[in-house]
């Protein structure tokens, strides 16, 4: 993509051939990318002391050194360099063990385009959280909301195949506090719920694990915020902005054509998407308020004063917690990129397009920060430029019922 920076890319692998053969595949983005070839870790090791490079592309089996051993090094003396790993090995268990130090996995042989692909995504969201400005705020915050316990509860019991549908409802209702927020969700017109939901374990047997999970995990961040300190908004009115962005964002990414799975990442990603405004709100409320009176006054987007002010922006303050907690890249970048889904990296219709969608349209609904403008030019280049008066419908239908 001719508006990417250039990037260095380092292939590692002890068979010559097969580096031959990737440089003969990826001729064709020697215009985007500086490409650099090496058959050993130690080779690869000695490239990184002396040359910038964005990101290591590794075989996992190799002698002396192999790909994980090199990507913990990697990991360790330069974090900014995304970390692939692309191997043609079947043994699940060799590749669960590489993932660790791993950003990605790419098995051989690899098209191409899911490459570039790859690439592309992994560098927007490394440019993202490895923003020098960004790092300096992040330090001068005290008050960073934590992972719920609950949640990390949940997601501990989830991974055990043992666990039922009743365990889920009882982890949950062990905090009353949560059960009694993630209930006032499920009731809320959101859900369309035809009954009132009166149990932790009466939401998970209607709306599955996974959604109440996220619902677990919205509940959980919120609630470390007051709103005594949230002086220039109100929290009520940011949930509630919150909410419907989520719902919207799920409703998006089913009607464009996205699976369970994508749209349960909107879903989130649209219930968590401005998490950073209450992070600045609550750390630098002075500075913020002003941004936010700015942005009202001189009616632009409340993300370029932030920018202005801050040299970063809510949406990148929020992905960089969510990447702290080890959420998964694509609920990251939708956070992250829901003002810029342009600037991304990401090809195609994803969660992020629903975001961003979602979340323009209902400020434009709402009136509040009004300025955030559906980018068409971004949705023309993923193709769905049609879908646009459709989705403000779906949005305005969603937003007006839960009014
Ligand atoms: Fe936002
Ligand atoms: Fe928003």
């Amino acid at each position: 993509m001719s508006s990417e920076k250039r990037r260095n890319i380092l292939f590692v692998d002890d068979e010559g051939s097969v580096l031959k053969g990737l440089q003969r595949m990826l001729r064709r983005f020697r215009n985007d990318w500086e490409m650099t070839f090496v058959e050993s870790g130690q080779a690869a090791l000695d490239y990184l002391g002396e040359s910038p490079c964005d990101v290591v592309i590794t075989d996992m089996r190799m002698p002396q050194m192999n790909g994980r051993e090199l990507l913990s090094i990697v990991r360790e003396q330069y974090p900014h360099v995304v970390r692939i790993v692309l191997s043609g090995q079947a043994n699940i268990e060799t590749v669960i063990e590489a993932v660790e130090p791993t950003h990605q996995y790419l098995s051989k042989p690899c098209d191409p385009d899911v490459m570039r692909a790859t690439i592309s995504r992994a560098c927007g969201l490394r440019d993202l959280l490895h923003d020098d400005a960004l790092r300096s705020l992040v330090t001068r915050i005290d008050s960073v909301p934590s992972l719920p316990s609950v949640y990390q509860e949940l997601h501990e019991a989830l991974s055990d195949p043992e666990t039922t549908v009743s365990t889920v409802g009882d982890i949950i209702s062990h905090d009353g506090a949560m059960t009694a927020k993630v209930l006032k969700m499920v009731n809320s017109a959101y859900f369309g719920t035809t009954q009132d939901v009166t149990s932790g374990h009466q939401a998970v047997a209607m709306l599955g694990v996974d959604m109440v999970k996220t619902l677990v995990l919205s509940a959980g961040v919120f609630s470390q915020f007051t709103a005594a300190e949230m002086q220039r908004f109100s929290l009520a009115e940011f949930e509630e902005h919150s909410q419907r962005v989520g719902a919207i964002a799920e409703a998006i990414m089913l009607d464009g054509g996205g699976d369970k799975e994508t749209a349960a990442c909107a879903y989130t990603a649209g219930l968590m998407h401005d998490l950073g405004k209450l992070i600045l709100m609550k750390n630098c409320a002075t500075e913020y308020s002003d941004v936010i009176e700015r942005s009202q006054t001189e009616n632009r987007p409340l993300g370029e004063v932030e920018q202005q002010i801050f040299g970063t922006s809510h949406a990148a303050i929020g992905a960089y917690l969510l990447g702290i907690w080890g959420l998964p890249d694509d609920l990251i970048a939708a956070v992250g990129f829901h003002h810029q889904p342009f600037v991304s990296g990401t090809e195609g219709f994803c969660p992020l397009s629903a975001v961003h969608v979602a979340n323009a349209v209902d400020h434009s609904v709402e009136a509040v920060f009004a300025c955030d403008r559906v980018d068409e030019d971004y949705l023309q280049q993923i193709g769905m430029a049609h879908k646009l008066p459709e989705w403000t419908a779906l949005a305005e239908q969603i937003s007006q019922g839960a009014n």
